[in-house]
């Protein structure tokens, strides 16, 4: 485990835009390590904020931090965002002010090699961030064909040599299992064509990021994660989501114009936001960030 924490990204943007509703109940859908969380409660002092994750190191982080200045103030959950509706039953709070979505990994999981999240260690090829699914990426290099291997490649990792690098994973895990991030990043190497493995970043990023989503099921129940978040604001409730791939961008984009189209929210961003070049120089992982944020209108059709 890494001692640092993750940082939060445009974390002055998105709290400044959460906070304009002076919320009583926030929710953090990805507390991660509680950086925005621990912004919101320390610019807020009347909002107690509800904080779900998958990972459990991720909780015991949060928790520990928050607890330092702001203990009785919030709430962190082993929880899924994908099963928001029935959480919030759960614990019989029924509808919050603001609601946030950092997605994708955070530096924590990417910086500790035994996770496998990362191409520079030599970890197991895992990538889960809750521990309780079972499948792993090693199981989807050893186990999906060549065809769903490039596609996932392609969609996901938006890696313009996924046919090569799917068929020299077939290849190569005839004769040994591929179980370890080095045996892939290996792989990926022999596959890509020399000249096209300088310059653009490491030549693993695009595959171990597609793996990564494709493990976790990142994409395919995100419209529906969303949209649970919005309508379990109160009206005048505010959300924002934070992402860092083009597909996810698209989603949440098309889910807010469409709340906006029928009337339901007012969109308080209509270009994204994108983080400034100090902060792209300070902390790299940020570079792709987009962040979106919407109202819901009062039930009457006017907006507070
Ligand atoms: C980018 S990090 C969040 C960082 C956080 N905002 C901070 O400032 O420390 C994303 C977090 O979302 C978590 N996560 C991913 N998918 C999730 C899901 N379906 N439900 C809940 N948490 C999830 C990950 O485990 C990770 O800790």
């Amino acid at each position: 485990m890494t001692d640092s924490f993750h940082r939060p990204v445009m974390a002055p943007e998105t709290i400044g835009c959460l906070l304009q509703v002076r919320p009583s109940i926030h929710l953090d859908c990805t507390l991660g390590d509680g950086g925005h969380a621990l912004e919101i409660l320390r610019r807020s002092p009347e909002t107690f904020v509800i904080g779900f994750d998958v990972d459990r190191e991720a909780l015991s982080v949060a928790e520990e931090r928050l607890s330092r200045e702001f203990k009785g103030r919030f709430l962190a959950l082993k929880a899924d965002y994908r099963r928001l509706p029935e959480v919030l039953a759960e614990i019989g709070i029924p509808m919050v002010d603001t609601v946030l979505y950092d997605l994708g990994v955070s530096s924590r999981q990417l910086d500790t090699p035994e996770r496998g999240f990362s191409y520079w260690g030599d970890g197991p090829l895992d990538m889960r961030m809750d521990l309780g699914r079972v499948l792993t990426a090693r199981d989807i290099v050893m186990t999906y064909s060549e065809e769903e291997l490039a596609r996932i490649l392609a969609e996901y990792g938006e890696e313009k040599f996924a046919r090569r690098i799917a068929r020299e994973i077939v290849k190569a895990r005839r004769n040994r299992e591929i179980g370890t991030a080095g045996a892939l990043v290996d792989i990926i190497k022999r596959a890509i064509p020399a000249r096209a493995r300088t310059g653009g970043g490491h030549p693993a990023r695009r595959t171990f990021q597609a793996l990564r989503i494709e493990v976790n099921d990142e994409i395919r129940l995100l419209q529906r994660a969303i949209l649970d978040g919005f309508y379990h604001l109160k009206p005048g409730g505010m959300i924002a989501v934070l992402s860092y791939h083009s597909l996810e961008d698209r989603v949440v984009k098309n889910t807010f114009r469409s709340l906006a189209g029928s009337g339901e929210a007012n969109l308080v961003t209509r270009k994204p936001k994108t983080p400034g070049a100090e902060e792209v120089e300070e902390n790299p992982r940020a570079r792709s960030a987009k962040l979106r944020v919407a109202k819901r209108e009062m039930a009457n059709g006017t907006l507070i």
